[in-house]
């Protein structure tokens, strides 16, 4: 017994932001940013919140599911930069949506953090607790940024994604690993803010996430590899029979060092990193919406989602799409 994706969702916040927008608040430059990250735009809250955008990628999902809200028996937002501490994401989500006979709670794993919470519903309809689950990713993380901090905020986006999962017999997910490592959290820290990015209004100063680029970079290129060979093993697939490889939307040049080590073309790395720049933990569910959208999913794919971010956590999942 396994999950499978029923529908995919997302939200995005309305203003986008080029690169020349961020080079006229730091110094940088378009060339340099496409160069180095691929990213060429991000969307940017200028009112919208992590539960608004989450609400809306799972409205998305459940009506691509052909699901009612009422349906829905576990509810998870996956984020690092909620508004509230209470009442937490999804039971603002829960709220919106009208997901009444739902159980919500959010989990953070950073930019880790929809595949944990894949994995979670996973875990809780293999054991028979629920049948169901809505599970998204949300996050603003433009108010985290330090709009003064060059080495960032050319780097982060706004959005959410969602998927509708259920129980199914055969297909679905296939295996999965997650891992953690707390002794190198200093690498990438932050605290939490109020809504208060540059678009919306300027920010004083303060705590802001705070990142080693280089040692994410080299962390990310050498682990996921291993993390999805590993993934892999657990699902009895060979690297060869994954149709797509949709990893977190972190840097081009990230995917591009995966790619390589792992000998896999590029061509089964599909990317919108150069319209959505980082979306931490909505970036996987939003790259499979606009897949799904695209009718670029077909039945009996496999697939093969990883991701890795602050803590620091990585994990993969491969599955056979519905
Ligand atoms: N514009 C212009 N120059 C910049 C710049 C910017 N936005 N940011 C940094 N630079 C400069 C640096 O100051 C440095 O100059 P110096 O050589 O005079 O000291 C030079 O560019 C190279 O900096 P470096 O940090 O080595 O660049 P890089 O190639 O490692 O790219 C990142 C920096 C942040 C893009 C890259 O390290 C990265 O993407 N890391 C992963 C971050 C990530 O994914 N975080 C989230 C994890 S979920």
């Amino acid at each position: 017994m396994s999950i499978r994706i029923l529908g995919t969702g997302s939200a995005l916040p309305s203003r986008a932001v080029t690169n020349e927008e961020i080079a006229e608040l730091v110094e940088t430059s378009d060339e340099w940013i496409r160069e180095r990250t691929g990213i060429a735009g991000r969307h940017v809250s200028t009112g919208e919140t992590v539960a608004s955008l989450a609400a809306g990628a799972c409205d998305m999902a459940l009506r691509n599911a052909r699901k009612s809200a009422d349906e829905v028996e576990l509810l998870l937002v996956a984020t690092c930069s909620p508004e509230d501490v209470a009442p937490c994401a999804a039971c603002q989500v829960q709220k919106e949506i009208g997901a009444g006979n739902a159980v919500a709670f959010d989990l953070n794993a950073a930019c880790a953090g929809f595949l944990f919470a894949l994995h979670t519903a996973w875990a809780y309809v293999e054991s028979g607790i629920y049948r169901n689950a809505l599970v998204a990713g949300s996050e603003v993380l433009s108010k985290l940024v330090d709009w003064k901090d060059r080495g960032t905020c050319i780097l982060f986006g706004d959005g959410a994604g969602a998927v509708f999962v259920e129980k199914c017999e055969e297909g679905g997910i296939l295996g999965f690993v997650q891992h953690s490592d707390g002794k190198k959290g200093g690498v990438l820290t932050g605290v939490g803010r109020p809504l208060d990015n540059h678009w919306f209004h300027l920010n004083p100063d303060g705590n802001y996430l705070n990142m080693d680029g280089r040692e994410i970079f080299s962390f990310a290129v050498r682990q996921i590899p291993k993390t999805i060979e590993e993934a892999l093993e657990k699902a009895g697939i060979a690297l060869g029979d994954v149709d797509l490889f949709l990893l977190h939307q972190a840097n081009r040049r990230i995917i591009e060092g995966i790619s390589k080590r792992l000998g896999v073309d590029m061509a089964r790395f599909p990317m919108n990193l150069e319209r959505m720049g980082n979306t931490s933990s909505a970036s996987i569910p939003l790259l499979l919406d606009e897949l799904n959208r695209k009718g670029e999913l077909r039945s009996g794919m496999r697939l093969v989602l990883s991701g890795f971010g602050a803590g620091l956590t990585c994990g993969a999942c491969v599955l056979e799409w519905k």
